[in-house]
This record gives structure tokens, C-alpha cells and sequence, in this order.
């Protein structure tokens, strides 16, 4: 007899061509999504974004739902991203933190000592309901189209925890690795667990891949990577390993320890521009990727902008799988039209 719709739409979202190629599958076309993608250049968004705080909008099921589905009804891009930040489970679960606009998340007091580390709970599924209302009602909108959940990784989550706000540098964060091991290895372990379960949340509610960002890994060297941070997300992406959902492991400015990062156990490594796509893939030596576009080239001639589309789509294929983005987020001044002719492109060009 009839398979409920619900069990159609399971299987038509194993089968995407997102999902196949985290998985290294042959696929119908190159998958397409863009990191930001909600959010920032639209104008539906801005709208309804509209006196509501950030971090108010990220707890609300219906604007959650509404603004992860925009750029999906507008680009056709072939998976979804969850709207939520990497700072809104720490906001969950009680610490003092904003996400002033223009600058970034700001946290009230800075952790500095074993002290204030141990201050922070752990994340249960009772701190964030309304992430599980949010992607099971996303799952049932979505239909076809695969959700990816996300959360900060340990070293990026703790940049902003240490210095207190978004830094360029690091300074205080790398000096708390350097000078107090104890300490830096009782926070990264906390935010590893926080950052795990906040992600198992997701996947239980139906997301059905991952992305851990850590966006700022880029300022280690190799050695402090590999000994200080890498154990921490090895964990985060070990214990999301278990779910069965493809992870994605991304970060900017990587491209020294880009082999190191596949190395935590990741499916898919995405990697950003200042690396060539066939540098990267050599790199990862055999696992998927994701990227990497510039994205100030959304902002040259459209038929720049698809002539090197074009070229990453070629490097694309040496890989066991190749996810296309941009090689770091949708720049907010982003016209929408460059990214509707950039997805509608990656489409065409890459139909096998
Ligand atoms: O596609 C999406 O944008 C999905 C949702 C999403 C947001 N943040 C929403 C958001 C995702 C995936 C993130 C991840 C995130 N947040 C990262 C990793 C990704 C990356 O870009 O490397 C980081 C480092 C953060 C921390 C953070 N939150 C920053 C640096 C900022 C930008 C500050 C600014 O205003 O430019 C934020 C705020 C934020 N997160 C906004 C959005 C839509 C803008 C807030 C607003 O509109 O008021």
C-alpha cells in the first residue's frame, strides 16, 4: 500500500545529490549551498528580521523555519542551512552573551579561569526545545531538500568566550593555551560537549548532515592545531560519527593544516579560496570537499564569475565527492541575483 509521504521524503533526501556526494557518490549534478546563505543579502530576510534581535530570532520556530527556507525558494540550492549561530548555545544555556549587529557575538564576562569554566552547565535537549521545534517543523517543510545542522567547533567557540567579543588576532585566547594548559583543556573539553550535544539535538530532530565551523583555526600554527585544538574536534565530530549523518568540517585560512582537519574525522573538508580546489583535494587525499569559490567574485562580471565556477567544477571532480560553495560566507552585500545565476549555473554545467 502507500508509504507515508513522510518515509518518500526520507528517501528522496538520502538520495539528493547533496547527500550523495558527502558520501562520495556518483551524482546527478554537483550539489550547491552557500556557507551564510540565510540571512545577510536578502531582502525578504531583512524584513522580517525587523525589530527582533538576533538571538530572539534564532529562538522563534517560525522565523527560524521562514528564514532557513528563503534562500531555498530562491536560489534552488541543494540543501538547506540551519539559521542559528555558533554563540546560541552558549546563550542557551545561561551565559551572559549578545550578538550586536555589525560586530558579532559579545560575551559579558570573559572565561579566564578553571573557575569560570566550570561555572558553564553542559547543554541538555531541555536548553534548546525550540531548536527541536525548529528543525522537525524545517524536516516537514523541507521535503526533498536536506537540512544541514551546524555548531561552532571548540577552538572558534572559545575565541569568543576568552577575548570577550570577535578579535582578529587571538592574543588572549592563544596566550590561555600557551600559559594555562589547565585551563584551556577543562574549556575546550566543556565547549566540545556543548557543541556535541547541541548538534545531536539537531540530528535527532531530523538535520541530516553537519557542519562544524571552525572559522578561526587558521590563526594556529600546525603544531599548537594539532595538539591543542584537533583532539576537541576529533571528539565533536567522533561522537556525531555514531548518528550516521555526514559531517563537514570547515574552517578559514586553513590551508597548512587542511590535512590535519580531515584528519578529525570529517566526510566532507570544505575549503576555503586561498587555496586551489586541487591543492585542497590533495591535501584531504580522499575525502570529499566542499568549495571554493571566492566570494568577491560574485561582485566581478557574471561571466567571470561563472568561468571560475567553472574551473572549480573541474578541480571538482578528482575528489570522491565535491560539494559547491563559496570558500568562505556570502558577503552581505551580495547581490542575490549573482548567487541565483551562480546556483542555476553549477546546475547546468555539471549535469552528468
Ligand atoms: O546561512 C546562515 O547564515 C545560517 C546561519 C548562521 C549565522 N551564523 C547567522 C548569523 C551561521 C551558519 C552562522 C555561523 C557563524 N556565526 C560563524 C561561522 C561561520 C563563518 O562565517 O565563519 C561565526 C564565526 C559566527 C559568529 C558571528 N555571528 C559573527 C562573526 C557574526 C557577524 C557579525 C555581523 O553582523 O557581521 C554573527 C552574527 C550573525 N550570525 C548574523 C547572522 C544572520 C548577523 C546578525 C544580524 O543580522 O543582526
Amino acid at each position: 500500500m502507500q508509504a507515508p509521504t513522510t518515509t518518500n521524503a526520507a528517501d528522496a533526501v538520502r538520495d539528493s545529490a547533496f547527500l550523495r556526494a558527502a558520501r562520495g557518490e556518483p551524482v546527478p549534478h554537483t550539489p550547491v549551498w552557500f556557507m551564510r546563505q540565510a540571512g545577510r543579502s536578502l531582502p525578504e530576510y531583512l524584513r522580517i528580521r525587523e525589530g527582533v534581535s538576533m538571538l530572539d530570532s534564532c529562538m522563534q520556530p517560525d522565523l527560524v523555519t521562514e528564514i532557513t527556507l528563503q534562500p531555498v525558494r530562491r536560489y534552488g540550492v541543494d540543501a538547506a542551512i540551519f539559521f542559528s549561530d555558533i554563540v546560541l548555545p552558549l546563550k542557551a544555556i545561561g551565559v551572559d552573551l549578545d550578538i550586536v549587529p555589525g560586530v558579532g557575538p559579545v560575551v559579558a564576562s570573559p572565561v579566564r579561569t578553571l573557575a569560570d569554566v566550570a561555572a558553564i552547565p553542559d547543554l541538555t535537549p531541555e536548553h534548546v526545545p525550540f531548536i527541536t521545534e525548529s528543525v522537525t517543523r524545517l524536516v516537514g517543510e523541507l521535503g526533498s531538500t536536506p537540512l544541514i545542522g551546524f555548531a561552532g567547533a571548540p577552538f572558534t567557540v572559545a575565541s569568543y568566550l576568552v577575548e570577550g567579543g570577535p578579535s582578529k588576532e587571538h592574543a588572549k585566547t592563544k596566550a590561555l593555551m600557551f600559559g594555562a594548559p589547565d585551563v584551556w583543556a577543562a574549556l575546550m573539553t566543556k565547549i566540545a560537549a556543548i557543541s556535541t550535544a547541541y548538534l545531536e539535538v539537531q540530528v535527532a530532530a531530523g538535520a541530516s548532515a553537519i557542519q562544524l565551523f571552525d572559522s578561526w583555526a587558521g590563526a594556529l600554527t600546525r603544531a599548537d592545531y594539532q595538539a591543542q585544538v584537533l583532539p576537541y574536534s576529533t571528539d565533536v565530530l567522533g561522537a556525531i560519527g555514531r548518528t550516521g549523518v555526514p559531517r563537514i568540517h570547515f574552517g578559514v585560512g586553513t590551508g597548512e593544516i587542511l590535512d590535519l582537519m580531515g584528519q578529525a574525522g570529517a566526510d566532507v573538508v570544505g575549503v576555503d579560496w586561498r587555496v586551489s580546489l586541487a591543492d585542497g583535494i590533495a591535501r584531504v587525499g580522499g575525502r570529499c570537499v566542499q568549495g571554493n569559490l571566492d566570494p568577491t567574485l560574485v561582485f566581478a562580471p557574471t561571466e567571470v564569475m561563472l568561468e571560475r565556477a567553472d574551473q572549480v567544477l573541474a578541480a571538482g571532480r578528482a575528489a570522491p565527492g565535491h560539494i559547491f560553495n563559496l570558500g568562505h560566507g556570502v558577503i552581505p552585500s551580495t547581490d542575490p541575483d549573482q548567487l541565483k545565476r551562480l546556483t542555476d549555473h553549477v546546475h547546468e554545467a555539471s549535469a552528468r
